[in-house]
């Protein structure tokens, strides 16, 4: 398998509205952390997270996170 591209070894922490929204999984995209179609052609595709209400997410920047789009601490193994 594939690996991904290891954008950050660090999340990005955002205070977001509710509503949906692509997380970038190739690590490739240049709108980070989300998905900008730059994955196409590859095996990655961009994991939908929706959010009921607005709050605050770490999301992963490393793409090696087993609890995607949310950082897990992986990051700190790399
Ligand atoms: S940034 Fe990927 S697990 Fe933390």
């Amino acid at each position: 398998m594939t690996e991904p591209t290891i954008f950050d070894k660090k999340p990005v922490v955002l205070d977001l509205e509710a509503g949906d929204y692509w997380w970038c999984s190739c690590g490739n995209s240049k709108n980070q952390p989300y998905c900008d179609g730059a994955h196409k052609g590859t095996e990655f595709v961009p994991v939908k997270v929706t959010l009921e209400d607005s709050k605050k997410v770490a999301l992963c920047l490393c793409k090696k996170t087993n609890n995607s789009p949310f950082c897990d601490g992986t990051h700190a193994k790399l």
